[in-house]
């Protein structure tokens, strides 16, 4: 649970607005404007949402992508379904089966559902999403300085998938820790693994990296373990997209067996998320949905089949990492060391 560690301030050599220039959801005062990061690195494409379908599709298909953003922009919907008089209880269902394993997008249509329920229209509706947004930059800035305050001096780090300002409000939560430890000089190292089948780490992460002036090396998913071997990395830091009562931890495919390697090999596993990803009605991760997506992700690369016609593939997008291999949970209420279920509803419980 949150402890001493706290009293370690960290102090950032550098600003932090030089690492956080990023805002991939965009709210227009009648509709919702997203980057679309199914085109980036290549190119910097907006989309306008003009309609909760359009939000739900955005959503799915993965223009807008990360457990926070998903959230974020699903309330977005709602607010502009109430602008437009369409009917919300069906809104906040489309919404709703839009993915399945990142619980801030039920936490945040929950969330809505409730304003509705206490008799909020259009305007209340458009404050809420405001709130949610605003809300998730500041978890990110205060789960930034926790993180970072667990590095050791000249830490090197490995991240997964993207967890950045395009995954969230903005600054990120795993990113953000890194953001935060770059600025305070405690991090001499970042690598980042591509992530494979969809490319968040290559495609997102470097891209965001770059962009904010942040010096880092991408790797090939395979070659964490014998990066870790070398010693090169102190820490593996991943977001989340659910953390069930006991602190198992869905996160990224591929997030699990870091958590293993790293276990072996004695580096520090710190998962990094807001308490909107938390779910203490999902005892454990054996009852976390995994989202199976199309074989053709794997079949295809960049949109060219790159295996054997006929061949087939299965393609799961989370797995989940038993709290037993997680050192810290962090997040905007503070940093879980060794998390189980007791920490947990101490930090968590209704
Ligand atoms: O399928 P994606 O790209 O939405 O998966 C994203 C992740 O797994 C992230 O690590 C997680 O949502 C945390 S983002 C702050």
């Amino acid at each position: 649970m949150s402890g001493s560690r706290f009293g370690d301030n960290v102090e950032m050599t550098r600003p932090l607005e030089t690492h956080d220039s990023i805002r991939a959801v965009q709210w227009q005062g009648d509709h919702l404007r997203l980057l679309d990061q199914r085109r980036l690195p290549d190119e910097e494409v907006w989309i306008d949402c003009t309609d909760a379908a359009q939000v739900m599709l955005a959503i799915r298909d993965l223009a807008v992508r990360g457990a926070p953003a998903i959230g974020i922009a699903a309330a977005w919907g709602v607010a502009m379904a109430a602008k437009q008089g369409a009917p919300l209880d069906t809104t906040l269902s489309m919404l709703r089966a839009a993915r399945p394993t990142a619980v801030n997008l039920m936490w945040a249509l929950d969330r809505m559902k409730k304003r509705i329920a206490a008799g909020a229209v259009a305007d209340g509706l458009v404050h809420e999403a405001q709130a949610i947004q605003d809300e998730d930059l500041l978890a990110n800035r205060r789960m930034g300085e926790f993180g970072a305050s667990l590095l050791g001096a000249h830490s090197g780090v490995l991240t997964h998938c993207n967890t950045g300002s395009l995954a969230t409000s903005g600054y990120g939560t795993a990113l953000g820790v890194i953001r935060a430890g770059v600025a305070a000089g405690r991090i001499a190292r970042v690598y980042a693994g591509e992530t494979r089948p969809w490319q968040q780490g290559a495609r997102l992460t470097m891209w965001e990296l770059m962009r904010d002036g942040i010096p880092a090396q991408l790797i090939a998913d395979s070659a964490a373990a014998h990066l870790m071997k070398s010693g090169a990395v102190q820490w593996v830091i991943v977001g989340a997209d659910r953390i069930a009562a006991n602190g198992d931890t869905a996160n990224k495919i591929g997030t699990y067996q870091l958590a293993i390697v790293a276990r072996y090999h004695g580096v520090k596993f710190m998962v990094v998320a807001p308490s909107s990803t938390v779910d203490m009605a999902t005892g454990t991760g054996e009852e976390i949905e995994i989202e199976l997506r199309d074989p053709n992700e794997l079949l295809h690369t960049a949109g060219k089949r790159t295996v054997v016609e006929g061949a087939q593939a299965w393609n799961p997008v989370f797995d989940v990492t038993p709290a037993e291999l997680i050192d810290a949970i962090v997040t905007e209420r503070g940093v879980i060391e060794r998390p189980g279920s007791i920490a947990m509803q101490a930090m968590f419980g209704w």
